[in-house]
């Protein structure tokens, strides 16, 4: 499709608007014309997104051009499941990993879900099959099965509720078993122990051996570094981090609450322990507040791209389009809609 000189022109000036303040990203300068060669392609997605009536959801871990140029809604797993939950389009592109694109479809099943690249796994949701959730089931029957969102629908399906960093420790207090089997992730699983023991409630939380490949790497000594050179620094993480990196935090939260808690503190220097994307949005949204580097790609999240979205938007092909096998579909939603039922409102 071809644009006009001033419809390109007033692109550009959006998108440079939008992105001069993304710095951590050392791939990239953005500049006018670096944003004059992205406006025929944010074009074209925005007049296919009409053509089709889709919206398109990104996390906030996505390229700044995808969220500040297309997305619809951008935010962390919970808002985005809201999102997909209340959407009324037929179709919806989600910007993000695999799971997150299956739990649109679970909420949303009358929508066609796409992915712009089908190999966007998450070292988590892959780190567990349903059938090996069922084994550890069968040892510890009187548990309560609880599943971080980052797992796959047909893990969902197997469990009572599902949990995002954001909500929880408010979950998992609010449930009647004293046993709570927690899966994938063995980090969160261990800062979910500190939480509970923080605000006195006596659970025993068992887990499954899975981590995150980008927050794992995080280190204390990386913290401690960072805090010699950066007189004041606050060090902000995600619960998917170690426990030495959450001990050595002084906030950690879901990526929203990442935000929140940004937006609202004072210092000079802040160190974000998450993905970069992160960062680039917290660049854009608090211009007058300054990061220092420390952040880590996911190489799934990066896989998106303008391109695929806009090729997916045209003309999505069979692997791109998430199935879900109706009966699986309806156990997944159950423990989804628990999740809605149990999590606090804002
Ligand atoms: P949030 O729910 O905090 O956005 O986290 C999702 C994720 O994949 C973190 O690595
Ligand atoms: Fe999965 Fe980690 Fe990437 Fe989040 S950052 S999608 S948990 S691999």
């Amino acid at each position: 499709m071809n644009f006009t000189d001033h419809e390109i022109e007033a692109e550009a000036d959006r998108l440079l608007r939008a992105l001069m303040n993304v710095e951590c990203d050392d791939r990239r300068t953005w500049n006018l014309e670096t944003c004059r060669e992205l406006a025929p392609l944010t074009l074209d997605i925005q007049r296919l997104k009409r053509e089709k009536g889709a919206i398109i959801l990104a996390h906030s871990y996505v390229e700044p051009e995808i969220i500040y140029g297309v997305a619809d809604f951008k935010g962390d797993s919970y808002f985005l499941s809201l999102q997909a939950k209340k959407a009324k389009a037929p179709m919806i592109v989600f910007a993000g990993v695999v799971f997150m694109a299956e739990t649109a479809k679970i909420l949303c099943p009358e929508a066609t879900v796409v992915v712009p690249d089908h190999g966007s796994g998450c070292s988590l949701a892959d780190s567990i099959t349903a059938e090996h959730l069922r084994g550890l089931k069968a040892l510890y029957p009187d548990a309560a099965v609880v599943c971080y969102i980052n797992s796959t629908a047909a893990v969902k399906a197997e469990c009572d509720v599902c949990v995002t960093s954001g909500n929880v420790y408010d979950i998992i207090c609010r449930l009647p078993q004293r046993r709570v089997l927690f899966v994938p992730d063995r980090l969160m699983a261990e800062n979910i122990r500190t939480e509970l023991k923080r605000r006195g409630v006596d659970k025993e939380i068992l887990s499954s051996d899975g981590t995150c490949m980008v927050h794992e790497e995080f280190t204390p000594a990386q913290i401690a570094e960072a805090r010699t050179r950066f007189p004041g620094l606050k060090v902000v993480s995600h619960p998917e981090c170690t426990a030495d990196v959450a001990a050595a935090s002084d906030f950690v939260g879901s990526t929203g609450a990442m935000m929140k808690y940004v937006r609202s503190t004072q210092a000079p220097y802040f160190l974000m322990l998450t993905e970069c994307g992160l960062v680039g949005r917290l660049e854009v949204e608090n211009p007058e507040k300054s990061f220092v580097g420390g952040c880590r790609l996911c190489p799934y999240m990066k896989l998106n791209s303008l391109e695929k979205i806009r090729d997916v938007l045209a003309a999505p092909r069979a692997h791109q389009i998430v199935t879900l096998d109706e009966e699986l579909r309806r156990r997944a939603a159950r423990c989804l809609e628990r999740m809605f039922e149990l999590a606090p409102s804002d």
